[in-house]
């Protein structure tokens, strides 16, 4: 493959920044809040091991040994079904599709920066009205800022692995880190900080549901960007002599660490004011800015240092749902990276502009289906069915359609036998199973 490749720390920072995003900022938190606290932590913390490290694994696997785009390399590695396996590689396509909404979401984090240096809402009704009043009437804003992530996301991309993406990645993810650290240290000092660590910490197995494990499973997976074809893809490109088994624990537990971080910043914050951690959207646009206001003068600077790491970390996952489909049009068509790249951001751009009418009043009849608008259908679709799907395809393609023998000579000598053994039967046969009770769960096929 021609594209140039990662360094090692360059690999890991990008995949790290496809990793750390609105799930672990957003996502993990609330569900946290949903599902008790300390015993869900616990759960998510074993299942992200487990595995989340096994299913990294098997995707580096893939780049490594394929070294092309995610849907030939499906082609190439299987040993038998090729044709099968080819259509399976179109799971680069859920990425584009989340990206569609997850670029308007991004859009609305950026419009709070801007906010939040003017005015903080003083109450939760207040906060309440100014964001649906964004999300359900306001095209404009809505639309300025989701022009303004494609641009940039498409810009970054267009410039390639080393100069666009390793690049983006290396800026962005230590400025993270640090204004994660700044608000960590300033939570620690508040004295509710004790309040959250036990809520997070402390497992109350009373609380903890089947529902809440199956939870935990698609969080491990949608936070560490597995069953999409974006770490695959990273993946050919990695640098020679990365081991991947150190570098899928690394990715995991920096990806856990943040999460966890943004968990107990948030429970800190929440605890103080006596606020309730609410559901969704409604944690980080209604709940927390009312709680900034709180704060006073320190509440402006915690909201904008907030909302400004959500945003980094947003970006630096959205450019990598774009690469896979960008690098499949260069490598199979030959498309140039120009071409490839104008395309493919333009349609998650338009997809994402009938999403983020489909919350506004008035166009909203138009974009439902079944009660439930566009922008709800894509979550829906592409991160509780099609993302696990993806995750069954990846494992059970590296457990009984790859060549036994490439993957023992690559793993036996990082892992050991045991570990391979262990390997080998959690790909084969326990993870396949846990997603497919994933999906059903999520799909209310059945219920738990
Ligand atoms: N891992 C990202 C997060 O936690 O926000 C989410 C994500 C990245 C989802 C890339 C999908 C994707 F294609």
């Amino acid at each position: 493959m021609s594209t140039a490749r990662f360094s090692k720390f360059g690999f890991i920072l990008a995949a790290v920044g496809s990793a750390v995003g609105l799930g672990n900022i957003w996502k993990f938190p609330y569900v946290t809040g949903e599902y008790g606290g300390g015993a869900f932590v616990l759960v998510y913390l074993i299942t992200a091991l487990f595995i989340g490290v096994f299913v990294l694994i098997s995707e580096l696997l893939i780049g490594k040994l394929g070294r092309s785009d995610a849907v030939s390399m499906f082609e190439n590695l299987a040993t038998k079904n090729k044709k099968f396996w080819k259509l399976a590689g179109f799971v680069i396509v859920v990425p584009l599709i989340i990206l569609s909404y997850y670029s308007v979401v991004i859009g609305w984090i950026l419009h709070y920066i801007v906010l939040s240096f003017q005015f903080l809402p003083s109450t939760v009704e207040e906060s309440k009205n100014i964001f649906m009043t964004l999300l359900t009437s306001d095209v404009k804003t809505q639309l300025f800022y989701h022009t303004l992530v494609f641009l940039l996301v498409m810009t970054i991309i267009l410039r390639g692995v080393k100069d666009g993406i390793e690049k983006i990645n290396k800026i962005l993810m230590p400025l993270l880190a640090v204004i994660l650290s700044i608000l960590f240290i300033y939570s620690i000092s508040v004295e509710s900080f004790s309040k959250a660590v036990y809520f997070m910490f402390n497992p109350d197995f009373t609380k903890l549901t089947s529902t809440a494990i199956i939870v935990a499973i698609g969080q491990a997976f949608y936070t560490l960007s597995l069953g999409m074809g974006i770490i695959i893809t990273y993946a050919a490109s990695l640098p020679k002599g990365t081991n991947i088994f150190k570098s899928s624990l690394l990715i995991t537990i920096i990806d856990t660490t943040v999460a966890l971080v943004a968990g107990l910043i948030i429970f800190t914050l929440l605890f103080d004011k006596g606020a309730e951690s609410t559901k969704g959207a409604g944690l980080v646009f209604i709940s927390l800015p009312s709680v900034f206001y709180e704060f006073g003068d320190m509440g402006s600077i915690l909201a904008v240092l907030f909302f400004v790491a959500i945003a980094f970390a947003g970006i630096t996952s959205a450019i990598s749902m774009l690469e896979p489909t960008v690098l499949y049009l260069i490598s199979r068509f030959h498309y140039s990276r120009k071409k490839a790249a104008v395309i493919c951001s333009i349609f998650f751009y338009i997809l994402g502009i009938a999403a983020l009418l489909s919350n506004i009043t008035d166009y909203a009849p138009m974009l439902k289906i079944g009660g439930k608008g566009l922008f709800d259908w894509l979550d829906f679709v592409a991160s509780t069915i099609l993302v696990p799907l993806g995750g069954i395809l990846v494992v059970v393609f590296v457990g009984h359609f790859m060549d036994e023998s490439e993957i023992r000579k690559e793993l036996v000598p990082l892992m050991g036998n045991l570990l391979t053994e262990i390997w080998f039967l959690m790909v084969r046969y326990i993870i396949p199973c846990a997603l497919i009770v994933v999906i059903l769960n999520e799909t209310g096929l059945l219920k738990f």
